[in-house]
């Protein structure tokens, strides 16, 4: 019944599923406890999220605490075809593979949706927003949702202001420990990985333009300043403007930045921050790329039309001439470039993003029917709970409050 692109490649996917393993040591206590605990005994999940090892890690925990998995990818450039494979061979239900036509994509969540989940996973908010529209005679039977991006709770909070969403969602990207760490160190490090895989370009000495100073931007801003770049931000938030600047980054408007970087990141979750006009005013040679959600930061219809020629050149690497008889390189398909061009975020930060969602599904378990229609937040303790079980993963100890400190801190009257 799964669809995978090769169920040869299951090997492959079975040593980098154990690598994953090796490396996310705050997923596997959860795993081990819930693989006792059970409290998915009887319900069945459905997920659309990046098909990777560590989305793989994902499944096998839930799948331990007595959940039936049914999952596909959340974008038709991310899914790793070994991973796949080797969760089909395990009897996870599986419809996924790189490079999909956005028929497929549909069909393979309508699959997910087929199995009627109790409980829901989405990195973006398509299969949400496909039950929503197409499929509410499911609703009644969903206890929640749980929603990892961004730009998937953009979209949940648009949904709550129509009136429209119809069961409960956990924003587990609102968890400290997902989008300060995963957004942050994640994508920092693995747009870099899409980047250099696609291009092998030398970021020193170049001028990296970052679109965005949110916790992704902040994370690229780092790493491109941390490789020797002079890094320029562009924003439309002022805070986030001045925050950019007193971390000692070049703030401008796109059209400014457009004839000056070398090489530019979105990850905005806006659309068409990079346009034709921008995109004109480029040098010839440049790098543009996304690290946001959709393909839709980068306006690559216009420039598909625009250009003269077209030309793969590298691994998820494409030339466009453009009639100035300048070229442009994009890099993954103005797609997430992570994923497209790389493997997406490591093992080690999406344990903890993954902790947040196993734990967010459990807390759905034991609180359903008592959770309000809306978009929630986790309690403070899971997250703590959460960076405690990393910590500890880590080999890190902290100190604790004394009793006189504790006292300390919960009185008001000593002052100077
Ligand atoms: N690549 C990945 O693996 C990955 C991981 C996590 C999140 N994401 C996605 O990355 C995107 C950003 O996520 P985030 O958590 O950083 O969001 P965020 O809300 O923290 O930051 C986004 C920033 O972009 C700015 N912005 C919006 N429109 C802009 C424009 N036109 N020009 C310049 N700046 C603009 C906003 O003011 C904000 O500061 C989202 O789409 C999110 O879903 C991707």
């Amino acid at each position: 019944m799964s669809y995978v692109k090769d169920p040869v490649l299951a090997d492959q996917g079975r040593l980098n599923l154990e690598i994953a393993e090796k490396r996310m040591g705050a997923l596997m206590k959860v795993r081990e406890r819930m693989a006792k605990e059970k409290p998915f005994d009887g319900l069945t999940i459905g997920m659309a999220l990046h098909v990777t090892k560590e989305t793989g890690v994902l499944v096998r925990t839930l799948v331990d605490g007595g959940a039936k998995v049914a999952i596909t990818g959340c974008n038709p450039l991310s899914t790793q075809d070994d991973i796949a494979a080797a969760l089909a061979e395990e009897g996870v239900l599986v419809w996924a593979y790189k490079g999909e036509s956005t028929e497929d994509y549909y069909k393979f969540l309508n699959a997910v949706i087929d199995t009627q989940p109790n409980i829901t996973i989405d990195d973006g908010c398509d299969l949400v927003t496909e039950i929503h529209t197409k499929h509410q005679g499911l609703i009644p039977e969903i206890i929640g949702g749980c929603e990892e991006t961004t730009t998937g709770i953009i979209r949940l909070h648009a949904m709550v202001k129509d009136g429209a969403l119809k069961y409960p969602m956990i924003a587990v990207n609102d968890n400290k420990t997902k989008h300060l760490m995963d957004n942050y160190y994640g994508t920092g490090q693995s747009t870099f990985d899409g980047i250099l895989r696609s291009t092998n370009l030398l970021i020193a000495g170049k001028t990296v333009v970052v679109a965005g100073y949110g916790s992704c931007g902040k994370g690229c801003a780092m790493r491109a300043k941390g490789l020797g770049a002079q890094v320029i931000v562009t924003e439309v938030d002022n805070f986030a403007a001045l925050q950019a600047a007193m971390d000692g980054h070049r703030v401008l408007p796109m059209s400014t930045a457009a004839p000056i970087g070398d090489l530019f990141i979105t990850v905005t979750g806006d659309l068409h921050v990079i346009r034709m006009e921008h995109i004109d005013k480029m040098k010839d040679g440049v790098v543009i790329c996304n690290s946001g959600h959709f393909d839709n930061e980068i306006d690559m219809e216009s420039l598909e039309s625009e250009a003269k020629r077209k030309r793969r050149v590298r691994h998820y690497l494409d030339e466009y001439l453009l009639k100035s008889g300048k070229v442009i390189y994009v890099a993954g398909e103005g797609r997430l470039v992570n994923l497209a061009s790389a493997e997406g975020h490591p093992s080690e930060v999406m344990s903890l993003s993954f902790c947040g969602q196993a734990l967010a599904c459990e807390y759905l378990a034991k609180n359903r029917n008592n959770l309000p229609v809306d978009v929630i937040t986790l309690p403070d303790e899971v997250d703590d709970q959460i960076a405690k079980l990393q910590l500890e993963a880590m080999g890190i100890n902290i100190d604790t409050l004394t009793p006189e400190q504790v006292e300390y801190l919960g009185q008001w009257k000593e002052g100077t």
